[in-house]
């Protein structure tokens, strides 16, 4: 803990020290996500400079806010404080990234896992296995080192790898559940399941327009 309060004393002294405890716990989880993004910007910028194109279209990240970890905490059963969210939330930092096409989801994923100072703690293949509602896409859990005043700490970040067509399609099936409020009539998630099928199709096809313009350039340039 910090000697003096690092927050303008706003609050009784118990909830003044979780509110410091937290803004320490975020400063490393926002760190950790920093240096896994820097990660995957060189990647793509070196993939760019032997290949000339990119493969990650976008990323984005967020850390989980207060409200979220309490209400997965209590979801999950685990004790409610902010050591029980370290130990129990491997999704404090999250980063997802949007890949062009469906082998560079599985290209970004190998470069970044390869390296040597990122452990790999836990992978689910959302796209070999997808869900049972369609949704797909690629996560991992890593750990990573950041280096602070009192050395080194090894921090947990959730990394989430999908195609633009993956993200589409869960960005609205996220919001329609929302909308539903977890009531999502059976007919509905019957079709979403099938747009889910006609998403991989469409990925599919991409990937192998891809390929064949890929050959194309890779034989006129022999
Ligand atoms: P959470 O408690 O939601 O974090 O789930 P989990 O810890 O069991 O992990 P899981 O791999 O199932 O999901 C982690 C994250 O993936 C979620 O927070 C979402 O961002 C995303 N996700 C998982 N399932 C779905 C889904 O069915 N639809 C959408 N849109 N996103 C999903
Ligand atoms: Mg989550």
């Amino acid at each position: 803990m910090p000697e003096k309060p690092i927050t303008p004393a706003l609050f009784s002294p118990d909830v003044q020290a979780m509110v410091d405890e937290f803004f320490i716990l975020q400063s490393r989880y926002t760190a950790a996500m920093r240096e896994v993004q820097t990660k995957l910007e060189i990647l793509d910028d070196d993939f760019h400079a032997c290949h000339r194109r990119n493969p990650i279209h976008h990323i984005e990240s967020r850390i989980k806010t207060i409200p979220s970890m309490i209400e997965k905490l209590r979801r999950k059963n685990h004790a409610v404080s902010m050591s029980s969210a370290v130990e129990n939330l491997a999704d404090i930092a999250g980063i997802r990234v949007i890949c062009s096409y469906l082998e560079d989801v599985y290209t970004v994923a190998r470069l970044l896992t390869s390296q040597d100072d990122v452990r790999v703690l836990h992978v689910r293949d959302y796209i070999r296995q997808p869900k049972a509602n369609g949704y797909r896409s690629l996560h991992l859990i890593l750990e990573i080192p950041v280096f602070l005043q009192q050395g080194r700490i090894n921090v947990p970040v959730e990394v989430q790898l999908r195609t633009i067509a993956m993200d589409f399609w869960a960005s609205l099936e996220h919001s329609m559940r929302y909308k539903a409020q977890g009531d999502v009539p059976e007919d509905v998630t019957r079709e979403l399941m099938e747009t889910s099928q006609a998403v991989a199709a469409l990925d599919r096809r991409m990937q192998n327009l891809h390929d064949r313009i890929d050959s194309i350039r890779t034989n006129t340039s022999e």
